[in-house]
C-alpha cells in the first residue's frame, strides 16, 4: 500500500469513529454491530459469566455450546445441571442429511413409526421452542422447511408448527422465514381442517394416540389438546400475516380462531367437574384409521364430556393463549396442579386426576396417559403456567413460587428420578444422572416405559435414552428468567423466583442481534456488578431494579444508567 493511501485509509476511518460517536442511534449499533463481531472472533459473547466454569457440566459438548447456547446458572443446582444436561440431549439429536440439511429427532435409534430420517412430528413443536435460542440459525432454519415439504409426515401427530415457527422469529427478530414458510403453514392447516373437523359436533377430532396421549383416560375423540393446538396454529397464522401487512388475511383469520376458541370452550366444558375434557363423537370420514383402544380403557357414551380431568385441559389451552379474558370461570381448574387427588405428585404432575376410578387402568403397553407423569407434557403445563402468571396474575389463585417449585421438581426428575439400567443406546453403561426417557412413575420416580419394556423382554428397552419430547431451557429462560419474546423491539423481564433466592444469571443470550444478560443477584455479592436485576445488552446496563420485578425497556433505548 502507498503511503498516501495509508493516510486515506486512516483519515476515513477516523470520521467513521468520529461520526459513530457523536450522533445517532442509528450509529451506535454500528460500532456496536463492529464490537459484536470482534467479541465473536474472540470466542466470547459472555458479560457475566465464565463459560470455563461450566466445562465440567458439558463435557465434550462445552466447546459447541460456547460458540451456540446461551449459559445459566442458579442458586439451584438441579435446574442448573439440568439445564446443561437438555443442551447436550439437544446436540445428540441434530442430523444432518445432504438432502435436507439440518433435522431434530425424537428417539435416537430408528423407530418403525418415525417418517423420513427417524422424524417424528410429535415432538417437533417442543424442539423449535427449546432450539430458538441457538445462535447457529442454519439448524432450525433447514428444520422447518423440513416441515414443509410434501413427503414429510406433517399430520403424522398433531402439532403446533405455525405457532412454534412464529415463537422462533421472535426471537430472533423481524420477520426471520415467515414469508416462506407461511403458504405451507396455511396449506397445513386448511388439511387438518378437511381430514379432522366434525362437522354436526363443531369440533376438531383426533384419536388420542395421534394426539400424543395414547391409552388415556377420555380417549378418542373432540379432545382438548387438537382444539387447543389447532386454534394455535390459525392464530399464528394470523399473526404472521399481520406482520407481513396481509391485513386482510389477517382479520379474517381472526375471526375464524376466536370462533373456534368460543364453540370449543362451550362445547368441551363439562359443569359437573368444573373442567374441560374430551367431548365423545364419532371421528371424521376423512379420518384415517386409529389403533384399538387398551382392554382395560373405559368407554364413554356419545354426545357428552368424559367426566374426568386430564391435564392436557389446563396445559393446552393456556400454552396457546386460547382463554380470553371472559372466561376466567376457567382459571380454578390450576387448583388441581396443587391436589393431592388431582394432579400433584412427588415426581412430576399426573396426567390424570388420582380420584379417578380409572386412573392407571390395567393395559399392556409400556405407554399411557392414564396417571404417569410425562415430560411433553409437563413442560407444556409449566409453559402454560408461565403464561398465567404473565398475563392474569391477579385473577389466578397461583404465585411465582409455586411457579418456581414446578419447575425445580421438573429438574429434579432429571437428576434425582431412578433411571432403570442406565445404558446409551449402544448398550454402554453410563452415570445414572441427569436422566431423561419417556414417562415417570409420579409417585416412585422411575422411568416407565424403560422399565416395562425391560421387564417384557422387549429389544429396543433402550430407545428412549436422552429421549427428546419435551422442553426444559426453554422454560428456563421464558419462566423462570423471564425473556418473554415479542415481535417488536420492547424486551419484557418477568423473573417467576421467589425473591428469597439469591441470585441467578443468563449470559451470552442472542435475541433481535442484542448479545443479552439478565442477572439476579440479591445483595450483589455474587457477581459484584450491583444487586437486583439487572440487564445488559451489548455491554450496556440496559435496565435494573433493586426488587424482583417485571421490567421493560426498548432495546434501542439510549438512556445511560449507572
Ligand atoms: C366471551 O366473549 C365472546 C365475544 O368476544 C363471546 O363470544 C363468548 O361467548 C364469551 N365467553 C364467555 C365464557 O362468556
Ligand atoms: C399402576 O399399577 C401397577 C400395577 O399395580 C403399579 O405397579 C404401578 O405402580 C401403578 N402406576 C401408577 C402410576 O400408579
Ligand atoms: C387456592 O389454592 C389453595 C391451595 O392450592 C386451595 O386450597 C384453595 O381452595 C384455592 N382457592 C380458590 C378460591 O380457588
Amino acid at each position: 500500500m502507498s503511503r498516501s493511501l495509508l493516510w486515506r485509509s486512516a483519515l476515513i476511518f477516523l470520521i467513521w469513529v468520529l461520526l459513530n460517536s457523536i450522533v445517532c442511534a442509528e450509529a451506535h449499533s454500528a460500532s456496536n454491530k463492529l464490537r459484536n463481531w470482534f467479541r465473536a472472533r474472540r470466542g466470547g459473547h459472555f458479560q457475566v459469566l465464565d463459560p470455563k466454569a461450566f466445562r465440567k457440566l458439558l463435557g465434550d459438548d462445552w466447546k459447541w455450546a460456547a460458540s451456540t447456547i446461551p449459559f445459566f446458572e442458579s442458586e439451584d443446582q438441579d435446574i442448573t445441571a439440568a439445564y446443561y444436561f437438555r443442551w447436550s440431549v439437544y446436540r445428540k439429536h441434530i442430523q444432518v442429511h445432504p438432502e435436507v440439511g439440518h433435522i431434530i429427532t425424537e428417539f435416537l435409534p430408528d423407530v418403525n413409526w418415525a417418517g423420513p430420517y427417524n422424524t417424528i412430528v410429535a415432538a417437533a413443536g417442543h424442539h423449535i421452542y427449546e432450539g430458538r435460542w441457538l445462535r447457529d440459525s442454519a439448524i432450525l432454519d433447514d428444520y422447518s422447511r423440513f416441515w414443509l415439504w410434501p413427503w414429510a409426515r406433517t399430520r403424522e401427530y398433531t402439532a403446533w408448527l405455525g405457532d412454534a415457527m412464529l415463537a422462533r422469529a421472535q426471537v430472533l427478530g423481524g420477520l426471520h422465514l415467515l414469508r416462506e414458510l407461511l403458504p405451507g403453514l396455511v396449506k397445513n392447516f386448511r388439511a387438518w381442517q378437511a381430514s379432522s373437523w366434525v362437522k354436526d359436533a363443531g369440533c376438531f377430532w383426533s384419536g388420542d394416540t395421534q394426539d400424543g396421549g395414547e391409552d388415556s383416560i377420555s380417549g378418542n375423540g373432540c379432545r382438548v389438546s387438537i382444539n387447543a393446538i389447532m386454534y394455535g396454529e390459525l392464530s399464528a397464522i394470523a399473526r404472521m400475516q399481520e406482520l407481513l401487512g396481509m391485513h386482510a388475511e389477517s382479520a379474517g383469520n381472526l375471526k375464524e380462531a376466536a370462533q373456534l376458541r368460543d364453540s370449543a370452550l362451550k362445547l368441551l366444558w363439562n359443569p359437573d367437574i368444573q373442567f374441560l375434557g374430551t367431548y365423545k363423537a364419532q371421528p371424521p370420514s376423512t379420518r384415517g384409521p386409529t389403533n384399538s383402544r387398551c382392554a382395560g380403557a373405559p368407554e364413554w357414551p356419545e354426545g357428552e364430556v368424559v367426566p374426568v380431568r386430564e391435564s392436557m385441559a389446563l396445559s393446552t389451552p393456556y400454552f396457546f393463549n386460547m382463554v380470553p379474558a371472559n372466561a376466567s370461570h376457567l382459571h380454578a381448574m390450576w387448583n388441581q396442579v396443587w391436589d393431592k387427588d388431582g394432579f400433584a405428585a412427588k415426581w412430576g404432575p399426573r396426567t390424570a386426576e388420582r380420584r379417578s376410578p380409572h386412573y392407571n387402568f390395567t393395559c399392556d403397553h409400556p405407554c399411557t396417559w392414564n396417571g404417569p407423569s410425562w415430560p411433553f407434557e409437563t413442560s407444556k403445563l409449566i409453559a402454560a403456567l408461565a403464561n398465567v402468571l404473565n398475563y392474569f396474575p391477579e385473577q389466578v389463585n397461583v404465585s411465582s413460587r409455586q411457579w418456581y417449585e414446578l419447575m425445580a421438581q421438573y429438574a429434579r426428575a432429571h437428576t434425582r428420578s431412578h433411571p432403570v439400567q442406565p445404558s446409551d443406546v449402544s448398550g454402554k453403561a453410563v452415570p445414572p444422572h441427569p436422566w431423561i426417557s419417556e414417562d415417570i412413575h409420579p409417585d416412585m420416580g422411575y422411568w416407565v416405559a424403560r422399565d416395562y419394556m425391560l421387564r417384557h423382554g422387549e429389544a429396543d428397552w433402550r430407545r428412549g435414552y436422552s429421549y427428546l419430547h419435551s422442553t426444559f431451557c426453554d422454560l428456563v429462560i421464558t419462566g423462570l428468567v423471564g425473556l418473554r419474546p415479542r415481535a417488536d423491539d420492547l424486551l419484557v423481564v418477568s423473573p417467576l423466583v421467589p425473591d428469597d433466592i439469591g441470585w441467578f444469571a443468563l449470559d451470552s443470550l442472542l435475541y433481535h442481534g442484542f448479545n443479552l444478560a439478565i442477572v439476579w443477584d440479591r445483595t450483589g455479592e455474587r457477581y459484584g456488578r450491583g444487586s437486583g436485576l439487572s440487564v445488559w445488552a451489548d455491554g450496556r446496563l440496559l435496565a435494573r431494579s433493586l426488587k424482583m420485578q417485571r421490567l421493560e425497556v426498548h432495546l434501542t433505548d439510549r438512556t445511560e444508567l449507572s
